[in-house]
């Protein structure tokens, strides 16, 4: 497997991480024998960040795009207030049975919401303020999501974007086919010069960029 930095330090920082707990360790344990493109999910370390992030932003609305097998969306939930929300989007309907067998075990099963469908259409209908954002769907897709949830992010609210590092193919030469790597490089650029916001980028699994909306 591909990782940004060396797999000995990847590994020293998965065993110097909290433990998943029992629901998200079977969680990843059945994406793994029984899902396809089991790399997807966030997993022990991502997912503990996605976790202390949702913690200290305390939301009460938080949009993650792109659920898969449900992982970040539960790691994401700890930090919901009481009365907060979490909608998730996911194209795929055959994921719906996984994500929800594990939304429904979990603490926070009425405050998660699943919204199966394309998101490019059901980001025009989900009608919330944004505290905390979460983009891990289509790479070819990101500005578009980006353009069309920004107004409704809260001044002050973040927006975590994954895979902006994509294996380190952002600093090569692009291949003429390759139109992932030209959709983040230039999601990255547009991201960098929108003077609505701060942004870092974290040199971490994937790359995460963080966005607070000024
Ligand atoms: C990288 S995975 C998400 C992983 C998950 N967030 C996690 O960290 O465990 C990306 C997901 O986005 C979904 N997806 C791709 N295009 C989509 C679209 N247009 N609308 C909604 N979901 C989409 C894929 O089916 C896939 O399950």
């Amino acid at each position: 497997m591909f990782t940004l930095i060396s797999e000995q330090i990847e590994q020293y920082c998965e065993d110097h991480t909290s433990s998943e707990s029992t629901l998200l360790h079977q969680l990843n344990r059945e994406t793994h024998i029984k899902i396809l493109r089991p790399r997807m999910l966030s997993g022990q370390l991502q997912g503990t960040f996605l976790s202390m992030i949702s913690k200290m932003i305390h939301p009460q609305y938080i949009l993650e795009v792109g659920t898969y097998t449900g992982y970040s969306s539960l790691c994401l939930a700890e930090g919901l207030q009481k009365d907060g929300e979490l909608h998730t989007l996911e194209i795929e309907e055959e994921l719906e049975v996984i994500i929800l067998k594990y939304f429904n075990q979990s603490n926070f099963k009425d405050q998660i919401h699943l919204h199966i469908g394309d998101a490019s259409q059901l980001l025009d209908q989900i009608r919330k303020e944004w505290d905390l954002v979460f983009i891990d769907a289509e790479k070819k897709d990101y500005q578009l999501y980006y353009e069309k949830i920004f107004p409704h992010v809260k001044k002050g609210g973040f927006i975590l974007v994954d895979n902006v590092l994509w294996s380190g193919k952002v600093i090569e030469e692009i291949k003429p086919n390759d139109k992932e790597t030209g959709a983040i490089v230039a999601f990255n650029d547009y991201i960098q010069n929108d003077p609505r916001v701060k942004n870092t980028i974290l040199p971490f699994r994937d790359g995460i960029m963080l966005i607070e909306k000024l």
